[in-house]
């Protein structure tokens, strides 16, 4: 069955000193507290993932994420990293085509769809980002949108493929605003998604998909958030970068 995901975004955030202790802190309070079994994941920048991995050690269910890597597996791509390049230093998730990337960096439906392969190659799971603008909603054209982002770039997987990625649904006007999609309109989302992937799947492959969703989640309305039954946590920015208020959204399950 899918699972419950807390995921932390830092973006380009903390020094690794204060890095180093925001994770410090997520794995002591995590292990205390967290008592369901849900997978903690925390996203940071490249530069501090190998001090990180030292910390999240053996933690039970904590896991290192990067937020983005090359397509390709080593070359002349000056400033650029690769998918080797995190396995080797214990990365297990890599978010692919989040918003600020398709938006500032020009991210295409063929480019997410040849980095979410080499992610997948590499043994590492994809979170996969989709979601709209204000404008493709108020015009009402946000399930069609969706479903041409994740056709487009999950559909050529195999089944066998497409079962390790998860999928988060975070709508660019709830990002970074303070305005979080209400409980009916994230559950309305992730249902269509799931329906999506089953028509070209499997209803049972569908169902085993964790589908996070994300934009302005924080302690105080996770807990709502959650309780949609295709909605399987959160892909959490800004709140991702107090521990207290992370864990408490972990635990808002
Ligand atoms: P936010 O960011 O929680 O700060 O809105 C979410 C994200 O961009 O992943």
């Amino acid at each position: 069955m899918r699972r419950n995901i807390a995921a932390g975004n830092w973006k380009m955030n903390t020094s690794l000193e204060e890095g180093m202790q925001l994770a410090s802190e997520v794995v002591n309070m995590a292990t205390a507290e967290v008592v369901k079994d849900i997978d903690i994941l925390l996203i940071a920048p490249f530069t501090h993932l190998t001090s990180l991995q030292k910390i999240v050690g053996e933690a039970k269910n904590i896991f290192l994420g990067a937020q983005n890597c090359h397509e390709a597996d080593s070359g002349a791509y000056t400033g650029e990293i690769s998918a080797p390049m995190l396995k080797a230093i214990g990365v297990k998730y890599v978010v692919l085509g989040h918003s600020e990337r398709r938006e500032y960096f020009a991210e295409s439906h063929a480019l997410l769809a040849s980095k979410t392969d080499t992610v997948l190659r590499h043994g590492m799971t994809p979170v996969f980002c989709c979601g709209e603008k204000l404008e493709i909603r108020e015009q009402n054209k946000h399930f069609e949108l969706v479903e041409a982002q994740i056709r487009e770039s999950l559909f050529h997987l195999s089944a066998d493929q497409m079962k390790k990625v998860v999928i988060a649904y975070e709508p660019v006007w709830a990002i970074g605003t303070g305005v979080t999609a209400s409980a009916e309109q994230a559950q309305e989302m992730h249902a269509f998604i799931r329906k999506t992937i089953a028509n070209k799947y499997s209803q049972s492959l569908a169902d085993s998909i964790s589908i996070l969703y994300g934009g302005s989640v924080k302690a105080a309305n996770a807990n709502e958030i959650f309780g949609g039954a295709d909605v399987d946590g959160g892909l959490v920015g800004g709140a991702s970068l107090q521990s207290r208020e992370f864990v408490e959204i972990a635990k808002a399950f």
